[in-house]
């Protein structure tokens, strides 16, 4: 990337990075992946017209992929998670084809596009607030403490999952009844001027600093020690080998995915000329 003197992060850097891990944590093989970049590409960035149809073919594609998939590791076992998830058993009792082809499935889903826009907000922060990305270049220890920050700063999931109300109940003045669905806002959360002293200000040393970028209880991202891994060697290298990174275009040119859950900008133009 470097190389190029200018490239698009999303597309260079934070897609190619987080599908590898994701494809090498399942044990996706190589000559497959770009194959499998497509069917993932497609479900995410469905067509504006006619989409519906398109989005379940894309699906009906992806399924009978990773049905295949999921058929050679059982006769052909090897060192990966879908191996593991083949051989796990409870009370003698296995997981279907359709339990796992539903845990592949989300590790791809959940997993993946939020790591990509934790990388590409980030690296867009950092090149907004010029003193802290100086900071953390000056000092590299800091980098778990400014993962942290960015989660909660500019984190990639705004909604949670769906929620559902077991009784009526009033919150802040809005009545809510029974079965209605309530989705929580984290980044509304992560901005409170409760928890956080001056919410709106990136602060790489921010501490304490317990964001829900992750959300919270038993549905406690599953992946999260996986994004956070992933991010620190990621900001790490790229404050060591980009010490000329900036932004190739104005900041007001960039284009947001229009998603109401998934924030993050749709590519990410850098310079790294000096
Ligand atoms: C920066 C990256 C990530 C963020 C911000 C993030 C955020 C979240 C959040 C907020 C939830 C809770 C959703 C809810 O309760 O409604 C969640 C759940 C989950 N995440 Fe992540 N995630 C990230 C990366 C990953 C990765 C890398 C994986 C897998 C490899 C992953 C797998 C999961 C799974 C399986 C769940 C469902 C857990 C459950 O329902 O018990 N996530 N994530």
């Amino acid at each position: 990337m470097r190389a190029r003197g200018s490239a698009d992060f999303v597309e260079a850097f934070a897609f190619p990075l987080t599908i590898t891990v994701i494809c090498e944590l399942l044990g996706v093989p190589l000559e497959d992946r770009p194959r499998f970049r497509t069917m993932t590409q497609a479900f995410f960035n469905p067509p504006a017209q006619g989409g519906m149809e398109r989005i379940r073919e894309n699906l009906e594609r992806f399924q009978g992929y990773l049905e295949g998939f999921i058929e050679l590791r059982r006769q052909q076992p090897q060192e990966d998670l879908v191996t593991a998830l083949l051989a796990v058993e409870e009370q003698g009792d296995r997981l279907t084809t359709q339990e796992l082809l539903s845990m592949v499935y989300l590790l791809l889903v959940a997993g993946h596009e939020t790591t990509v826009h934790l990388l590409s907000n980030g690296m867009l922060e950092l090149l907004r607030h010029p003193d802290q990305l100086q900071r953390l270049r000056a000092d590299r220890s800091l980098v778990p403490s400014a993962v942290e920050e960015l989660l909660r700063y500019c984190g990639p999931l705004e909604l949670s999952m769906a929620r559902f109300a077991v009784e009526d109940f009033e919150l802040y003045g809005q009545p809510i009844k029974a079965h209605e669905v309530v989705r929580l806002d984290y980044l509304a959360a992560n901005r409170d001027p409760e928890q956080f002293p001056e919410p709106n200000r990136l602060d790489v040393t921010r501490s304490p600093n317990k964001h829900v970028a992750f959300g919270q209880g038993i549905h406690f991202c599953l992946g999260a020690p996986l994004a956070r891994l992933e991010a620190g060697i990621a900001f790490d290298l790229l404050m060591e080998r980009l010490p000329h990174v900036r932004l190739a275009v104005p900041p007001e040119q960039l284009q947001w995915r229009t998603s109401a859950q998934v924030r993050g900008v749709t590519s990410l133009p850098l310079s790294f000329e000096p």
